[in-house]
């Protein structure tokens, strides 16, 4: 046994699994976790010196890499003034109006601490702003393991939600509407039949929790104009998108504009800050303003932001957007027989048939065996991708031309045709 296999079976007496959260027990493409000493740039360096170049940089928050100078110094100065003190902080305020300022007409921030936080007070206040229940959901999005998200279609066109986990009572599952992507038609027949009581629909912009499901303009905008017309919110969960393509939502590269936005991932810098971003109209009603509760006792901390404002300082600059961009365009002139879907600095490996799937249903499970074999060839080759056929990768902007010519070539090796 090596020490990462040592320290997994140590783990398994201390940890439900091994782990903190289940993606990382490498269940669905088998052997083992890895354990992390340190991370530099674009590499990961792990506790028996091996080094691989990371592509799953902590599933999307680390858009400048392990370790940036400039976030590093941020927070050593924020933590040597304290860790946290419960009250109010100048960054905050300062976090606060940087997010601002990439959403256009937007009023209010209230910061949270994770994604799933986000999107449990957006619902909360879309909620409180209609006085209605029920949300309609898409297949194969994720919005965090709030009660009524982690719910999916039953087996009609368009179905009230079952739990997909377990602990999940009916009820809460029965709020949530569950449609497929990619579909009008059962759109339309939701908002038919529970239009006057969907408070609001919520979707990953770009869905990139179950492969990556790139949408027609034309379909985000018919939500748009459905959520419009039959006064329920419009939900853009932003977690991974926010800051992704530009220093703005993927709302401007989509031309959709949410009610809420939810944030999370790059605006911690890597530390645990999420948002939710809305006009004063909506975002007042949280307490103290208003009577929708919601609270935390990290909410805002400190060091958190102050890691968030210097990573949106060093995006604000653009050159990360110019290096993602110059990397993208590098990425498809790579010669290869593997088909891949990229949406700027997004990437994932299509091993179906045909062409990219629009929706997670359209993705079959024969998938899972050869990504196995691909991700064991690339963890061997020194590359770290997610350990999930249905997980995308993200570069960043300490990774290189020459990291995406390996990443490629390694699975031209791996792929069997
Ligand atoms: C789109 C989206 N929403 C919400 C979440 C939940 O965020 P967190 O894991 O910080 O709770 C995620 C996490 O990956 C996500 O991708």
């Amino acid at each position: 046994m090596d020490k990462h296999e040592t320290l997994f079976a140590r783990a398994q007496g201390v940890l439900p699994g091994g782990v903190s959260s289940p993606v990382r027990a490498f269940k669905s493409v088998g052997g083992h976790p890895r354990y992390i000493a340190r991370g530099e740039g674009a590499t990961l360096v792990g506790v028996e010196g091996e080094r691989w170049t990371d592509f799953c940089l902590a599933w999307g928050p680390l858009i400048l890499g392990h370790a940036h100078p400039a976030v590093v110094e941020a927070v050593t100065r924020a933590a040597r003034d304290g860790m946290a003190f419960g009250t109010v902080n100048q960054g905050e305020i300062e976090l606060g109006e940087r997010i601002l300022a990439a959403f256009p007409g937007r009023d209010r921030v209230r910061l949270v601490c994770t994604g799933t936080e986000a999107v449990m007070t957006a619902l909360r206040i879309a909620r409180g702003a209609t006085g209605r229940g029920k949300v309609l959901k898409f297949g194969g999005c994720y919005h965090g393991h709030v009660d009524g998200m982690l719910v999916k279609a039953g087996s009609g066109l368009v179905t009230l939600g079952v739990g997909d986990s377990g602990g999940i009572p009916p009820t809460v599952a029965a709020d949530t509407v569950v449609v497929p992507l990619d579909d009008e038609a059962a759109m339309d027949e939701a908002f038919a039949q529970w239009g006057h009581d969907i408070a609001a629909a919520i979707v990953e912009p770009l869905p990139a929790n179950n492969g990556l499901l790139v949408q027609r303009p034309e379909w985000l905008r018919h939500l748009r104009e459905m959520c419009t017309k039959h006064g329920a919110l419009l939900i853009l969960d932003e977690v991974i998108t926010g800051f992704r393509f530009g220093y703005h939502g993927y709302e401007r590269v989509a031309d959709v504009r949410a009610d809420l936005t939810t944030l999370g991932k790059i605006v911690g810098g890597g530390l645990p800050v999420a948002a939710v971003v809305g006009s004063a109209a909506e975002m007042d009603l949280l307490a103290p303003k208003g009577p929708v509760y919601q609270a935390g006792t990290m909410a805002g901390n400190p060091v958190c932001v102050a890691a968030g404002i210097a990573t949106l300082d060093v995006l604000a600059k653009g050159e990360v957007y110019a290096h993602l961009d110059a990397l993208g365009r590098h990425f498809d002139a790579i010669p290869k027989r593997m088909p891949w879907v990229r949406q700027g600095p997004i990437l994932w490996p299509w091993l179906g048939e045909g062409a990219p799937p629009r929706t997670d249903a359209a993705i079959p499970s024969s998938v899972r065996a050869p990504f196995g074999a691909m991700h064991a060839a690339w963890l061997y080759a020194g590359i770290y991708f997610p350990p999930s056929a249905f997980e995308v990768a993200f570069l960043c902007a300490a990774h290189t031309t020459a990291d995406l010519d390996h990443l490629v070539e390694v699975a031209e090796r791996a792929h069997v045709v």
